[in-house]
């Protein structure tokens, strides 16, 4: 019997380490399974994501620049999906319906508290940008009941609307990067912006870590380096890229699919270690 097939699929979709992971979630956990990448063009998700579960495909990841259309293309969204805004996890239902979900926001926030040991309970957090990538993991985060979420974005009305939409779930405020100046220091200061995908830093004052503050970027390898070089010289004493982020993520859709979470520590271990880290 052929294996069950999964695969992600994005654009560009060659740089993605999910095939690694997910081969190294099967090997450690005995599932049979192969898992492959698909790189439709801009404009060929639909296409693309169709032929796939028409030809027996049980999941897909979904990564970069598709995220919002496969929430708009599948048959029914998780809750969670729904408050994100976009989808990240594909999965054949029995009934031949696709269901999305999103297990970004999660996978943060057990990178975090688990990997990291960073507890949130109770503490500051700058999220800086107010993309998809920051949407998907307001409501996860707010659950941990820190004191105050601060949504810093380049264009400040897109983080004031973010805000004051998931304001029912907890303290959550946006804000242009001009403002940070008045605002007291933050405990965990977290990348969510396009910024290091491009090189760039965003225009945050150091002031803003607080002492023995977790500097993290969602962004993993070496383009998360000079915020994260940032962090360590304003006096951060932990930073991280989002490589756990992206296990975590990982074994969250592997759960939905097989009903089995592989354990993600040897996992991440390895990969760094692949990374020369
Ligand atoms: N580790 C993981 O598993 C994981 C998962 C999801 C996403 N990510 C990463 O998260 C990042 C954001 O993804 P996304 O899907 O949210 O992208 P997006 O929806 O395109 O949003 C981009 C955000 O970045 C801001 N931005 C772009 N260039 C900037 C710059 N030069 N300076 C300051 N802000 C800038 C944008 O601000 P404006 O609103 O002003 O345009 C916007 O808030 C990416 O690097 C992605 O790789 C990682």
């Amino acid at each position: 019997m052929p294996s069950d097939r999964y695969a992600v699929i994005g654009h560009p979709v060659g740089h993605s380490l999910s095939p690694t992971i997910h081969a190294r979630f099967a090997q450690q956990t005995g599932e049979d399974l192969e898992y492959s990448r698909i790189e439709p063009a801009e404009n060929g998700f639909g296409e693309a994501a169709t032929a796939f579960f028409s030809e027996d495909g049980r999941g897909l990841n979904v990564t970069v620049p598709f995220k919002a259309e496969a929430r708009a293309w599948c048959d029914r969204v998780s809750d969670r999906a729904e408050r994100a805004g976009v989808v990240n996890t594909l999965t054949l239902q029995a009934n031949g319906w696709v269901a999305g979900d999103n297990t970004d926001g999660i996978g943060l926030v057990r990178d975090l508290t688990v990997n990291l040991d960073i507890g949130l309970a109770g503490v500051r957090i700058l999220l800086i940008g107010a993309g998809g990538a920051a949407r998907g993991v307001l409501e996860p985060l707010l659950g941990e009941t820190p004191a105050d979420i601060l949504v810093a974005n380049r264009t400040a009305a897109r983080a004031e609307e973010l805000a004051a939409e998931f304001q029912a779930d907890g303290p959550v405020r946006g804000c242009g990067f001009d403002t940070l100046d008045h605002e007291p220091a933050f405990d965990v200061i977290i990348n969510a912006s396009a910024a290091s995908l491009g090189g760039a830093l965003p225009p945050i004052p150091a002031a803003v870590i607080a002492r023995g503050a977790a500097v993290y970027d969602m962004m993993y390898g070496p383009r998360a380096d000079p915020f994260l070089d940032w962090g360590r010289d304003a006096g951060a004493a932990t930073v991280s890229d989002g490589l756990g982020m992206l296990v975590e993520q990982a074994a969250e859709s592997f759960l939905i699919w097989r009903g089995v979470r592989p354990q993600t520590t040897a996992v991440l271990a390895a990969l760094r270690a692949e990374q020369g880290e």
